[in-house]
């Protein structure tokens, strides 16, 4: 099971690496059969841990160049940073990420080898247009995007359950992972408003190989009530 925090703007340098210490000394002292990555601000970028992969929420698809706000491999390099989120839904929406750049960005660092956490969602209209249109709309968000490439992670993410308290049922989970599963032989996870009280029922889901958090990953304490829930203490 993977367990993936996305920051997305919040926290600082300090604070990312007071939670980084925290959560390292309770994986360190619980031994979970988890996968757990931390996706902090641009800002906050710092080498992965021992039990914490560090990833990038962003990133240019450059070495270095000409590209005023952004940073490439070399900034991400000082780091040592190997993963990468690509075509999250607020960078779909908000910043106006088109599918073709989405796929030239995920062309370049799966060309690099870096390890990427691909985020495909539908937004509610869609969602209320029935199943078939979900599927059509999420496949054409795998356009131009090696579905077998061997450091892919697809993360399903509606758009209308992202920072809304309401995730997606375990139904509609079930059903969009299925659909995802059938050309899709890498991890599943989902993501949008899983918290502790839901990550049991959703992390039971076949076809769900972990989940990507944003609100209730942001204090270690809420992060580690959720593995908790997927491996309870031996007692
Ligand atoms: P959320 O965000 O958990 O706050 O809904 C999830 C995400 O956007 O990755």
């Amino acid at each position: 099971m993977i367990f993936a925090a996305n920051f997305k703007m919040n926290h600082t340098r300090a604070s990312t690496a007071a939670y980084l210490d925290r959560l390292e000394a309770i994986l360190k002292a619980a031994e979970y059969p988890f996968k757990v990555m931390v996706f902090p601000p641009a800002t906050a970028l710092q080498p992965s841990r021992e039990w914490i992969t560090v990833g990038v929420q962003n990133a240019y698809p450059a070495e270095s160049g000409a590209y005023t706000g952004e940073i490439g491999l070399s900034q991400l390099a000082e780091f040592g940073i190997d993963t990468v989120l690509v075509g999250h839904s607020e960078r779909r929406n908000l910043l106006g990420e088109s599918q073709e750049f989405i796929a030239e960005k995920f062309g370049y660092f799966a060309d690099k080898g870096l390890q990427i956490v691909y985020c495909v969602g539908e937004p509610l209209e869609v969602r209320e247009s029935g199943f078939e249109a979900v599927a059509e709309y999420l496949w054409e968000q795998f356009d131009g995007i090696d579905l077998d490439y061997e450091r892919l992670i697809v993360a399903y993410e509606p758009v209308w359950a992202i920072g809304t308290g309401r995730a997606a049922s375990v139904e509609e989970i079930a059903a969009t992972h299925a659909e995802l599963r059938r050309r899709i032989g890498r991890p599943l996870l989902y993501g949008g408003s899983v918290k502790p009280s839901n990550i049991a029922e959703i992390g039971a889901v076949t076809d769900v190989d972990g989940v990507l958090v944003g609100s209730a990953s942001l204090d270690p304490e809420s992060f580690h009530a959720m593995m908790i829930a997927m491996a309870p203490p031996q007692v």
